[in-house]
């Protein structure tokens, strides 16, 4: 409570501080006056309101771009929008939107009770409003971390406060000059939603009434699991299983979520796991458990690693890449000299973020997300490294690049990733999609219990465990 009510305090003392300069200098530059525009040109400081038809790349910018600068490497042709979480740079926004990109402000609403004060509501709207369009800021994405029950006054309260902010955003630029044709929203409005509805995680969206007010909702298919209950054992596993996202989506599909509002986030992170006990035969490592939302196994029992520290580890073992094709997720083992235990890193690569993007493209989702961009080293003098960093911004390309329409399954795909991996990924893609526009056709009720069911997809994950084996050992 503190935390956010000093968030929000801060959000208000800048929002009332501009109300008076607003006040003084009139409606349209009066950010001018307290904020001047630190970019090279105005142009840069300008909203960017076009290209309705493209597809979206959203990627989080983390501190650690904005001090070592790392985004002036990422690969710009493609992304859309580039969001920062607590923090706001100028520098980047410029960049971002030089590169054609928006800028925006990434915040997570950790206390929905306290908008029951109308002040307060009134207080943290404004602010937030007039912070973002001060820093400049054309896009916002909202997120919740607390518990939503169904149909509750809480979920109510959540569409009018996002209304509140919406309206607040179209009054705000209203006249306010712009870059570009005009087709889109002048405030690019998301909200991050859990891997799959039917309150999981206790979160009950109501996804139908958002869908009116939102530009967008990013589908965290990031984060799904990481470490399994297998019969009391704590298992690691992969954190973005495919069949789960697959699912998520078919589930979506049952609420009516518009898929041309859908955005799915990928992992550009991994998780590395001490084994208490591991199998070399099945490469099955057993963690200690970690008890999160009233389970006992969870990834919190991991080390989240970025992608650039991962790779530095798998090259300094020389461990072998191994390809887990029921969960197509990438990971390795090796054993830790220091310590001497055996330890499993679950990861992504270009294989497997492909196969997620591919299969975004293929059913038609608005774009995807890169969670998070800092994932990267741009630097190394490793060749394997270069070639990662290279081929992880190459897959975010095809998002826009490559056109999938009814392409056979033994078709040849174009020189992306090995031929092998690509056509089984579309064959698996396309039955994925099969089966979901079947299940779409069963009432929302079956489905409720279907979900309810498997909510905690435990028959997904049993079925996946089966193939947990080394079928496939592929050097990168
Ligand atoms: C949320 O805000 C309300 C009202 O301001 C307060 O009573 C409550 O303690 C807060 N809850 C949390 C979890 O911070
Ligand atoms: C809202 O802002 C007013 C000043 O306009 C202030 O007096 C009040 O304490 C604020 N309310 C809350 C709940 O933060
Ligand atoms: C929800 O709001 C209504 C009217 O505002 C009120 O009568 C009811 O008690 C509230 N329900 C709960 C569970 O707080
Ligand atoms: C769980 O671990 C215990 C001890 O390591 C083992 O005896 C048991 O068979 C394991 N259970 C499963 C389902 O693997
Ligand atoms: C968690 O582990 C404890 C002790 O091992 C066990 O009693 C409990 O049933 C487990 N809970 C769940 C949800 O599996
Ligand atoms: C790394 O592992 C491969 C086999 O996986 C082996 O051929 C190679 O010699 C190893 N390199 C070093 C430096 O140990
Ligand atoms: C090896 O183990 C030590 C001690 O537990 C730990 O500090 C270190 O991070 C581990 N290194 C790797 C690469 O896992
Ligand atoms: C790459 O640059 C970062 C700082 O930007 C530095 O910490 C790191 O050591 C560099 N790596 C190499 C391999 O030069
Ligand atoms: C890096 O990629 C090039 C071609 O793109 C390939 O020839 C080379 O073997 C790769 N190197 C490593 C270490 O993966
Ligand atoms: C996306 O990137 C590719 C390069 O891989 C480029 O050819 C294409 O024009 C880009 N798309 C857009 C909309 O900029």
């Amino acid at each position: 409570m503190t935390m956010f009510r000093t968030a929000v305090f801060r959000l208000y003392l800048l929002g009332s501080a501009l109300i008076v300069t607003c006040a003084q200098f009139g409606s349209s530059y009066y950010c001018d006056k307290t904020y001047p525009c630190d970019c090279k040109t105005l142009e840069q400081c300008k909203p960017i309101v076009a290209n309705k038809h493209r597809k979206e790349v959203i990627v989080l910018a983390k501190d650690k771009d904005v001090t070592s600068k790392t985004y002036l490497h990422w690969d710009w042709r493609n992304i859309t929008v580039v969001y920062t979480e607590n923090f706001h740079d100028p520098e980047l926004m410029c960049h971002a939107h030089k590169q054609g990109a928006r800028y925006g402000l990434r915040y997570v609403l950790k206390n929905i009770t306290a908008f029951y004060d109308t002040e307060f509501r009134e207080n943290f709207t404004k602010g937030l409003i007039f912070q973002s369009h001060c820093t400049r800021n054309d896009a916002i994405n909202l997120d919740i971390d607390v518990p939503l029950a169904q149909d509750s006054n809480d979920s109510r309260l959540l569409v009018s406060v996002l209304r509140d902010i919406r309206n607040g955003f179209d009054d705000m630029i209203g006249n306010f000059p712009v870059v570009g044709d005009g087709s889109t929203t002048k405030c690019q409005l998301s909200f991050s939603v859990p891997w799959m509805p039917y309150c999981f995680d206790d979160m009950c969206l109501p996804e139908a009434e958002m869908a009116d007010i939102v530009d967008l909702f990013i589908i965290k298919s990031d984060h799904i699991h990481g470490v399994h209950d297998w019969g009391g054992n704590c298992t690691a596993g992969a954190h973005a299983p495919f069949a789960q996202i697959l699912y998520g989506y078919t589930m979506y599909m049952s609420v009516n979520m518009p898929v041309n509002q859908m955005v799915l986030s990928v992992p550009w992170y991994g998780y590395k796991y001490r084994c208490t006990y591991f199998d070399p035969k099945t490469n099955r490592c057993i963690v200690s458990p970690k008890p999160f939302h009233g389970v006992n196994c969870s990834y919190a029992t991991g080390e989240r690693l970025s992608l650039a520290k991962i790779l530095a580890i798998k090259v300094q073992y020389n461990a072998s890449r191994l390809w887990h094709s029921g969960y197509r997720t990438p990971y390795f083992n090796y054993k830790n000299t220091t310590d001497g235990y055996m330890y499993q890193v679950w990861y992504e690569d270009e294989q497997s973020t492909w196969t997620k993007y591919a299969y975004s493209k293929e059913a038609n989702f608005k774009g995807i997300a890169v969670w998070y961009g800092d994932s990267l080293e741009y630097n190394s003098s490793q060749k394997e490294i270069q070639n990662f960093t290279y081929h992880m911004w190459e897959a975010v390309d095809l998002v826009e690049a490559y056109k999938y329409e009814s392409r056979a399954c033994d078709e040849q795909l174009p020189g992306m990733v090995t031929g092998i991996a690509a056509s089984m990924f579309l064959c698996g893609t396309l039955v994925g999609i099969g089966l979901g526009a079947l299940l779409t056709k069963f009432d929302r009720k079956r489905k409720k219990t279907i979900a309810q069911e498997q909510g905690d997809t435990d028959v997904l994950t049993e079925m996946m465990e089966t193939e947990h084996k080394t079928d496939a050992t592929i050097r990168v």
